[in-house]
């Protein structure tokens, strides 16, 4: 339980709006929101769900779960973070998510990012970075990351994504160009995306109670 990933994630409901398709992310930040948005489930024609786990949780709630293939652009997303810069780069990927939560990201006008303060930072890199990755390709994408950035891969062993890849974290980076590291990361075969959310940063940050911060583009 944390106040201020509850604040942050009640606060970002200000961006709801009637008759929306809203965009959701997923984690501990996102179910507080989750739980908000079912009082408006009435309003809101539905929403479109980054993993399994928020899926389960709206429907419990009874908000509709839709398709992104079916909605098309979606206006809104609200998802948590591991790591936010002063830029609204971001470091997502903790849960495993990372993927589905890209896709969403990019299909939406306005991404509101709901963090407590223990997440932000100067630069990049403290929290590993997360990459999914193709399983047969495992070893070869960890030995071209040791020798692209230095970093150590770390296989998240035993964690399957719900898009049936694994999970390499990267220790003991410092991202200080984050747009230049996560296209370099996306070149190597057999990695699907990378927690790296720089191209398709946040427009909007909310730390706790803090007013929410738009980013500049
Ligand atoms: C999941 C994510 C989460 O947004 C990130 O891990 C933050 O989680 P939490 O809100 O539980 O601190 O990227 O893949």
């Amino acid at each position: 339980m944390s106040e201020a990933k509850r604040q942050a994630a009640l606060s970002a409901l200000r961006y709801v709006e009637d008759d929306m398709i809203v965009g959701v992310g997923t984690g501990s930040t996102v179910a507080y929101f989750i739980d908000g948005l079912a009082e408006w489930k009435d309003r809101i024609k539905g929403a479109v769900s980054s993993s399994e786990q928020s899926t389960e949780r709206m429907r419990g709630h009874g908000i509709e779960v839709l398709e992104l293939n079916a909605t098309g652009g979606l206006s809104l997303y609200v998802d948590g973070a591991d790591e936010c810069d002063g830029q609204g780069h971001l470091i997502k990927g903790g849960g495993a998510a990372l993927t589905r939560e890209k896709i969403i990201a990019e299909a939406s006008d306005t991404f509101v990012c709901i963090i407590d303060a223990s997440k932000e930072v100067d630069v990049l890199g403290k929290f590993p970075l997360p990459v999914e990755v193709i399983p047969m390709a495992r070893s070869l994408v960890a030995r071209q990351i040791v020798s692209l950035t230095g970093g150590q891969p770390v296989w998240r062993e035993g964690v399957v994504t719900d898009n049936g890849n694994w999970i390499l974290d990267i220790h003991n980076l410092r991202i200080s160009d984050p747009v230049a590291v996560e296209a370099r990361l996306n070149q190597i075969p057999g990695v699907v995306s990378v927690g790296l959310f720089a191209r398709r940063k946040a427009d909007v940050v909310i730390v706790g109670d803090r007013a929410p911060r738009k980013v500049e583009a």
